[in-house]
């Protein structure tokens, strides 16, 4: 079925951020020239998504100011004759239909996913982390990763979520499913039927080490089972614990998608995130290369 709108999470605080988080939010932070939240708007789009929801906290007016009509600049550089500009600027407010909504008080993922009930209504939906910077392999020509679950989640029939193989000792900041690996030759061995997750487990009480990422096609039978979800780790109303209720009744699939993840929820991932899309980008490779080539150069120097 066509999943045609997505909601982003986008009110956390940001504290792997701070300072600079003290006035812009993670989310507006750049990767090259766009925020890392268009990125994930882009994927979305890729896949079919025509309406966006942004959950977003009230302190975060900016992120609502990025994709409302720049009027002035546009008309600025439209009489300059700067088309190149114009587009750019135009670029995220015509990429889909993108609204808002508040989450007031910080209650978890599951609450702020539960927010965007009235906006998604009775229809299937993608959640997409904005965290979760998804990137395919350079100069593939593989489809993004919301575009390959919508793609399973067709050929299986039913919900989807992303997840990739972790080390054990970073298994207890994620979600983490287990299941049964389901015979689909054309998915490579890439889907496990879900059969448990848990939110952030010990080491030790991992099922697995198959770790969900940020992306899940999601029925809208969610919202009600979130509406029952009690908090659970950190305090906190938790997806995963609603995705476990949903389970009961409903085929829930895991998907190995292909690409490559960085955490953009902290510098250093976003650091990656940057370099690995500047090798990426036609317009920006060469002098990638040339600063990686500095850096290899002074630090054999200093060694
Ligand atoms: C959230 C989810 C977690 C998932 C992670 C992926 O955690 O609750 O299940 O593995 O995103 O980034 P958070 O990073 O918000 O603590």
């Amino acid at each position: 079925m066509k999943i045609r709108k997505a909601v982003i999470p986008a009110a956390g605080l940001g504290t792997r951020f701070l300072p600079v988080t003290m006035s812009v939010p993670k989310e507006l932070l750049p990767i090259i020239d766009r925020p890392q939240l268009q990125y994930v708007i882009a994927e979305a789009v890729e896949a079919g998504v025509e309406e966006v929801i942004i959950v977003t906290s009230p302190e975060k007016e900016s992120i609502t100011d990025y994709f409302r009509p720049h009027l002035e600049l546009e008309q600025r550089l439209a009489d300059n004759g700067e088309q190149a500009l114009l587009d750019r600027v135009t670029e995220a407010g015509n990429m889909a239909r993108v609204s808002f909504v508040v989450q007031h008080e910080a209650l978890g993922l599951g609450h702020a996913v539960l927010m965007a009930k009235d906006a998604v209504g009775d229809e299937p939906f993608v959640v997409i982390l904005p965290d979760d910077i998804i990137s395919q392999a350079p100069g593939a020509h593989t489809p993004g990763a919301i575009a390959q679950m919508v793609q399973v989640s067709e050929r299986v029939g039913g919900g989807v979520i992303a997840v990739e193989e972790s080390p054990w000792e970073v298994i207890h900041n994620y979600g983490v499913v287990a299941g049964t690996p389901v015979s689909d030759p054309a998915s490579h061995g890439r889907i496990v039927k879900i059969e448990g997750l848990v939110e952030k487990p010990a080491r030790e009480q991992a099922p697995s080490n198959l770790t969900i990422v940020g992306r899940y096609i999601l029925p809208p039978e969610i919202f009600g089972l979130l509406e029952r979800t009690e908090p659970g780790a950190k305090g906190e109303i938790q997806l995963t614990d609603g995705l476990l209720a949903l389970i009961q009744d409903h085929d829930l699939f895991a998907y190995r998608f292909d690409g490559k993840r960085f955490d953009g929820g902290t510098p250093m991932g976003l650091l990656r995130a940057s370099l690995a899309f500047a090798l990426d980008r036609d317009d920006t490779r060469e002098d990638a290369l040339a600063i990686l080539r500095e850096f290899q150069d002074s630090t054999s120097e200093t060694a």
